[in-house]
């Protein structure tokens, strides 16, 4: 036995266990900390639109660097292939549905800050439990979940309302109808609009006077209806030019509307100095911040606000545009260097969306995003070049720099991921599961998901099962591409007959051995019917676990109503920010 005086016992204690303090009390200190996150969004940037994905001929170096400095996540995805419901999604980890936040008619988005549709009031979005738990927040740029309930001032979907103490941004979203060259969503999606309203009114009026003529309508009700129909076709035809330019393109500061309609002017360097600005309020403060910076760019209409940026790609207007928000990033990731920031912030990179690529300008130049090999374009729910996203993090300290991991992760994970890092407990009923540990070791951690599921709108277009065979894919549904492209006019909707065509006998792709989706497994394959049947079972399971929320995309809710609308200097509806002014470009 060994017998010493307590004070060399102590002693020896003490020495044995000094090695361990050592180590251990900064690693302590570092996990009790609340890390800084920093989110990074860009609107409809395609997989392959940046060199860490494997672009060689864009210029994005300070995209890449989060990735040399951090994790490259290579099977990334949306919840959604539209921004509204992926927003959603990456903001509450849970699948859009659960919240009424898909589409159920054809209009996929929120088509005007003056409906009453919004991501609903009771539900937790990360930046409210940041907000709790001592953070400062702060969104710039779009947010696209709504704004307002019963009046213009109310404000009920707005950031402020959602966590973030403070915004700057756009309400809705870029519209190519902002841009003023006299490009159109409606027109590109409905190239024949103006043309087949001026048909429907004349028929209209033709068959009225053919009504009263004959002595079937009497000529009251023949007036009544024929002012009614002058009505209705004046406001159609206002509907693109006025309602969606004028009226819908706006910047709020805060809850004040600050400019209308958006200037293009300086617009990259106003996010980028209003982020800055944040982030010197949260450091006066002393407090850990949340900061989403999530950029109006690469959306149509393209603009170029930094001095020598357009013209500046090898790839056109559009890459001047994905050179630009790149330019951002590196004004955003320099200012956490500047600030000694750096070591303790998270930063996340991705896209709300894969790469639009039925979208043109108005000169017919390509407008939208490069999906790399995978096929489709945003709004397709069925094939991956909607949904798989760039997914870059930097977390110095804990992911490991220059790694990847080829493991399967959706932007639901963000949300519990990020509030384990702010140490708060992970509500149960979301469907995003933790990616920290997979953080820490990318290479060897395998994915915390069995099965993904892929909705267009509504439906269920395609479930992906992380099985021990690889990853599989089982289809219901493919995008009803026009001929020789992976595109449909503009947009595929989601429904069949729509742009979309159902399969009664579900398509099975291995993605494990096929990226692309080029090759079925044979449905008389054994194959097949081993596996096939337990991914039913699955997609049972979790549409049982599915109960019935309230919609936010009826014709009602997403309705332009008058009272909804904001207008500065009514009636002219014209204002413009003049913060910056004296702030050279
Ligand atoms: C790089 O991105 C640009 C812009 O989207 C695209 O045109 C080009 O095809 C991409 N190149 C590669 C090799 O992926
Ligand atoms: C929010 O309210 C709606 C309707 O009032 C309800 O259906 C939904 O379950 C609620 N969501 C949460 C997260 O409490």
């Amino acid at each position: 036995r060994l017998r010493m005086p307590p004070i060399k016992l102590a002693i020896v204690t003490l020495l044995l266990l000094l090695p361990s303090l050592v180590v251990s009390s900064p690693t302590e200190k570092a996990t009790k900390k609340q890390p800084n996150i920093l989110i990074l969004l860009v609107d409809d940037l395609g997989f392959g639109d940046i060199g860490a994905n494997g672009n060689t001929t864009i210029r994005t170096p300070n995209v890449d660097r989060i990735a040399k400095e951090g994790v490259r996540l290579s099977h990334h995805l949306t919840a959604a292939p539209v921004c509204t419901p992926s927003r959603s999604a990456l903001l509450t980890g849970k699948y859009p549905i659960r919240m009424g936040m898909v589409p159920s008619i054809q209009m996929q988005v929120f088509p005007f800050t003056a409906s009453q549709a919004g991501l609903p009031t009771n539900e937790t979005t990360f930046a409210k439990v940041a907000q709790r738990s001592g953070y400062r927040t702060g969104l710039i740029g779009k947010w696209h979940l709504g704004a307002h309930c019963s009046n213009s001032k109310d404000f009920c979907h707005h950031p402020n309302n959602h966590g973030f103490d403070y915004f700057y941004g756009c309400l809705l979203t870029l519209l190519k109808d902002f841009s003023g060259l006299g490009e159109s969503v409606l027109h590109s999606r409905f190239p024949h609009y103006y043309r087949n309203i001026s048909l429907t009114l004349l028929a209209t009026l033709a068959s009225l006077g053919v009504g009263y003529k004959i002595g079937i309508l009497p000529r009251k009700l023949c007036i009544f209806l024929a002012l009614l129909g002058v009505l209705v076709t004046g406001f159609l035809f206002c509907l693109p030019d006025y309602l969606v330019r004028t009226v819908n393109s706006q910047l709020h500061r805060q809850t004040e509307l600050v400019e209308q309609p958006i200037r293009f002017e300086k617009l990259t360097q106003r996010l980028v100095w209003e982020g800055e600005e944040f982030l010197d309020k949260a450091v006066d403060e002393g407090k850990p911040f949340l900061l989403f910076m999530s950029f109006l760019q690469v959306h149509s209409p393209l603009y170029n606000s930094v001095p020598g940026y357009r013209g500046r790609s090898a790839h056109g207007w559009y890459g001047d545009n994905i050179e630009e928000m790149d330019w951002s990033v590196g004004q955003i990731l320099d200012a956490l260097d500047k600030r000694g920031l750096s070591d303790d912030t998270i930063v996340y990179f991705s896209s709300d969306n894969g790469g639009h690529i039925e979208e043109t300008t108005h000169t017919g130049e390509r407008a939208g995003g490069h999906n790399g090999i995978y096929r489709g374009s945003k709004c397709q729910g069925a094939v991956d070049g909607g949904i798989r996203v760039p997914g870059l993090l930097r977390w110095p300290g804990v992911i490991p720099a220059g790694s990847q991991s080829n493991a399967l992760t959706s932007q639901m994970d963000i949300f519990p991921t990020l509030l384990e890092a702010m140490g708060q407990p992970v509500p149960s009923g979301i469907d995003g599961r933790s990616i920290t540990k997979l953080l820490r070791q990318p290479q060897s951690t395998k994915s915390p998901h069995d099965f993904l599921f892929q909705y267009c709108g509504t439906l269920l277009h395609a479930v992906r099962w992380n099985s021990p065979e690889g990853v599989l894919k089982l289809r219901h549904y493919s995008p009803n591409w026009l001929p020789g492209t992976e595109g449909c006019r503009y947009i595929c909707g989601c429904m069949e007959g729509l742009g979309s065509v159902r399969h009664s006998v579900p398509l099975l792709y291995d993605l494990s051995a096929d990226e692309r989706e080029t090759a079925i497994v044979p449905a008389d394959s054994e194959r097949y019917r081993r596996l096939v049947p337990q991914i039913l079972e699955a997609e049972r399971r979790h549409q049982a676990s599915l109960s019935s929320v309230p919609s936010q995309f009826t014709f009602a809710k997403l309705m332009w109503r008058p009272w909804l609308q904001d207008c500065c200097n009514f009636p002219l509806c014209n204002c413009r920010d003049t913060k910056y002014d004296s702030r050279p470009a």
